[in-house]
């Protein structure tokens, strides 16, 4: 594949762009400057730098990021920053046009923490998030009255949403302390952890999101750090998505 397709391909800028990266002598593959744009290289596991950048290629991008608190999800936020302003300017702008970057696997709010899956392959996406396929999240509540378990009880039994007569329940539901329960619902309906809760008369003051599927949140990676997927965790979540 060409210099400038691979930068191209990454998010690195129009294909204009990323010929003139590469002519100016931005571009170093090997750690050596390559100044001509068609020249041809393995793109798979290839490594470069842009600018002193270090990069690797990805084909498609599978990411988690720890969300911090008071970060929306959209791309275009109405009142916090963006958890895309975490992201590096290429993963926000891989493939150009409209539906440019990766896109989040089920939003988590502006005040809820924690695990969120991106990438840029619709079918990836499609996939995790589908209701078909019960992958479960894993969510930590705390609540503002104490639990017990009588509320447990009717969040596994199923409770009634506002917009649904449908019963929603919890696949699974611990308390874990006076305050804290550890909740995995298999579906991602609108604010569903804050609705579920309210439904059985307690409050959310705190929701974070440890798990999806096979895939914990890293103790190491910090609120606003992200790290690319590796092919052992593609592997794994993938294998809790087998539809059922
Ligand atoms: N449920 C909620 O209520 N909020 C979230 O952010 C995620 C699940």
């Amino acid at each position: 594949m060409q210099l400038q397709e691979i930068l191209f391909s990454q998010g690195f800028g129009t294909r204009r762009v990323c010929a003139g990266l590469v002519q100016q002598g931005f571009v170093t593959v090997a750690g050596v400057p390559c100044t001509e744009p068609a020249m041809e290289f393995i793109a798979v596991g290839l490594r470069f730098t842009v600018q002193g950048v270090a990069w690797e290629y990805h084909e498609k991008a599978y990411l988690m990021l720890h969300k911090p608190a008071g970060h929306e999800c959209s791309q275009k936020p109405s009142t916090y920053p963006s958890i895309y302003t975490l992201l590096p300017a290429p993963i926000r702008q891989r493939g150009g046009g409209a539906a440019a970057g990766v896109q989040a696997v089920g939003r988590l709010d502006q005040d809820t923490t924690g695990l969120l899956l991106l990438s840029d392959d619709g079918k990836f996406i499609h996939r995790m998030s589908s209701p078909r396929h019960h992958v479960p999240k894993v969510y930590e509540v705390t609540a503002k009255h104490p639990v017990d378990a009588q509320q447990v009880q009717k969040l596994l039994a199923g409770v009634v949403l506002d917009d649904d007569p449908k019963p929603v329940r919890a696949a699974a539901c611990e308390q874990t302390s006076e305050l804290q329960l550890s909740l995995t619902l298999t579906e991602g309906k609108y604010h569903q952890v804050k609705r579920m809760i309210a439904a059985v008369g307690n409050r959310v003051e705190g929701l974070h999101r440890s798990r999806i599927g096979s895939l914990a949140l890293p103790a190491d990676l910090k609120p606003g750090e992200w790290r690319w997927l590796t092919v052992q965790d593609l592997a794994s979540i993938a294998a809790s998505a087998a539809q059922k």
